[in-house]
């Protein structure tokens, strides 16, 4: 673990050379693949999380404030069943929920540090300053790591529960999400400890795309977003406003697909991957995918990670789940 001296107030797990090598590998493979592919955890540089913030406030996107509600709801059964000395949160971005989580596990008396989770400085610090004032006496730590890879590296002492909100866990694949699940319950180990899982719930396509295809665009610009990056971090030359965004609703999967249609025949330059990639017009590059659940489905999936679930909870209109379980 090293202490990074110019940001003190983050443990910083991810590499010196992340942006750099990960960005690489992961842009060498999925742009040489058919179709092309991104993985999302590039859109969140600072305007990528600044753009995050906006959509979570948006009219369509619902699922920030079903989970709030949720948590507003049930987060004291949540703790009591649940007393966890440590909250540590995976992809906690501005941590706006997590306060309702915290004052509950207070409430029960357990309490005694929150660790924020995520790729995202910037994210991370802001957070920080505004949980520090609000927590007096409880030991904050933000930790910049990857949840996929890093999970290792997160503190291992007292009984711990660990948060995945935001229905992030829908951006992984299938596979990707059951050694996403695996990794959480070898995280907790034999001392036991809870996961509290936030899923978005399968609905009408009418409600599903706006929520991820807005009106106002805020979602398109994030879409668009990880060209931006790819631009200042490889010197690529994307036309961003030349690529549309597009989601659509996959009823086979039950995954909302997020891509970035090519409106016309290009030709980008990476040279920092030593890449030229061409586009055909109306050629579509998926740069996300946000699954929908089933209470049932969840409760299957996490149970094969070797959890026991033993608390669901909805909205009132059911749009939006969370489980708590215990690692058995
Ligand atoms: N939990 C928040 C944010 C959800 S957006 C909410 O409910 O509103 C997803 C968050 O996960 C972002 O803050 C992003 O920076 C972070 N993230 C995405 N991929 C990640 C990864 N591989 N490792 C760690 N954090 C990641
Ligand atoms: N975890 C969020 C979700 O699946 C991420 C997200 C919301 C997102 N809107 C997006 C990702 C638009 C890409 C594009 O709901």
């Amino acid at each position: 673990m090293s202490l990074s001296t110019d940001r003190p107030d983050i443990i910083h797990h991810l590499p010196p050379d992340h942006l750099g090598r990960s960005l690489r590998a992961d842009v060498r493979a999925g742009l040489s693949a058919s179709p092309k592919t991104l993985p999302p955890k590039w859109f969140y540089d600072k305007l990528g999380s600044e753009l995050f913030e906006r959509i979570t406030g948006l009219p369509e996107y619902y699922p920030t404030r079903a989970e709030r509600e949720v948590l507003e709801l049930y987060a004291a059964e949540m703790a009591a069943a649940s007393p966890a000395q440590t909250l540590i949160e995976l992809g906690s971005g501005s941590s706006r929920k997590t306060p309702l989580l915290l004052n509950a596990l207070r409430a029960e008396g357990s309490l005694r540090r929150y660790v924020a989770v995520d790729v995202s400085d910037s994210a991370l610090l802001e957070a920080r300053n505004e949980l520090a004032p609000a927590f007096p006496g409880l030991e904050l730590q933000a930790v910049a790591a990857d949840f996929e890879t890093q999970l290792h590296l997160l503190p291992r002492a007292g009984r711990r529960m660990v948060a995945f909100l935001g229905g992030t866990i829908g951006n992984f694949e299938p596979v990707a999400r059951a050694r996403f699940l695996s990794n959480v319950r070898e995280l907790l180990g034999a001392d036991g400890g809870s996961l509290l899982l936030g899923t978005d719930l399968v609905k009408s396509p009418h409600v599903l795309v706006p929520a991820y295809a807005d009106a106002e665009g805020v979602t398109a610009d994030f879409n668009r977003n990880v060209l931006r990056v790819l631009n200042s971090e490889l010197g690529a030359d994307f036309d961003v406003m030349a690529f549309e965004h597009v989601a659509v609703w996959m009823p086979q999967e039950e995954w909302i697909e997020m891509r970035l249609r090519a409106s016309r025949p290009m030709l980008v330059r990476l040279p920092g991957v030593d890449m030229d990639v061409r586009f055909h017009e109306g050629e579509e590059l998926r740069t996300e995918i946000s699954a929908k659940f089933r209470l049932e489905g969840v409760v299957e999936e996490i149970e094969a990670a070797g959890f026991s679930a033993i608390g669901q909870w909805t909205d009132r209109q059911n749009r939006y789940a969370m489980t708590l379980a215990e690692a058995i």
